[in-house]
């Protein structure tokens, strides 16, 4: 977590709900919180995959990373049987990190979605995401992450099916200090750099735009 620039809500958020919660079950269960679902989301690049495998880091948790290339398929079933199979790979652990990227795009609106493979599947998909802490042993941390929340199927985020939405911005003047300064901190430049105003001149990037440029800085 410390390798993460800025973010500061976000990472108590994330230590308090996610890390703490799945390292400590028993103090967990006194404060009646238990591990849930969440949801990411935010512009592209501001570091929502990267906070995963951090919790998979801290947590010491087996991730699994789904993307909607690895469950869509252009062979008709093909998605289903690719979740059939994910679940029953899950339910195989006692704990692990069940991490599906870019969400929209797996469990998208019914209604801008004509395909009839996905009208039939994301509501299977849903049903077996309600099917996967059944007792209070498991501990499956369930997180998706999405640039475009409005894009995800209706019934997924009126439900609260998600027990908490995380929203993750660009990062502010310090943050992209600190991203400049973490980007440039292994590269031999003989000019001191000025760290404050390269931050104060890059207001809008993400963190992933200032991870590029210090990159070609290196190159
Ligand atoms: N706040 C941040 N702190 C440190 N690195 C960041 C941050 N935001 C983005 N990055 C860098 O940008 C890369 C891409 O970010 P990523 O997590 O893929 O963004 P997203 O999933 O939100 O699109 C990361 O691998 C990381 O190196
Ligand atoms: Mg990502």
């Amino acid at each position: 977590m410390s390798d993460i620039a800025g973010l500061k809500d976000v990472k108590e958020r994330v230590q308090i709900k996610i890390i703490e919660t799945a390292k400590s079950p028993v103090k967990a269960d006194l404060y009646k919180v238990k591990v849930g679902n969440f949801l990411l989301y935010g512009p592209p690049g501001t570091g929502k995959t990267f906070i995963v495998k951090a919790i998979a880091h801290e947590t010491g948790f087996p991730l699994f990373m789904i993307s909607p290339s690895t469950l869509l398929s252009s062979k008709f079933g093909e998605f289903e049987k690719n979740i059939k199979i994910l679940f029953e790979e899950v339910s195989k652990f006692k704990s692990c990190i069940l991490f599906f990227d870019e969400f929209d795009a797996i469990a998208p609106k019914r209604s801008s979605t004509n395909s009839s493979v996905m009208k039939r599947a994301v509501p299977e998909l849903l049903m077996d995401i309600d099917r996967l802490n059944p007792d209070r042993e498991r501990r499956v941390i369930l997180i998706a992450a999405t640039n475009n929340p409005w894009d995800i199927d209706e019934a997924v985020m009126r439900s609260e099916r998600f027990d908490d939405l995380i929203y993750v911005p660009l990062p502010d003047k310090e943050a992209r200090e600190k991203l400049f300064e973490l980007g440039l901190s292994g590269i031999f430049i003989e000019k001191k750099l000025n760290f404050q105003e390269m931050a104060e001149r890059s207001e809008g990037l993400t963190g992933a735009d200032i991870k590029n440029v210090c990159r070609k800085a290196g190159e």
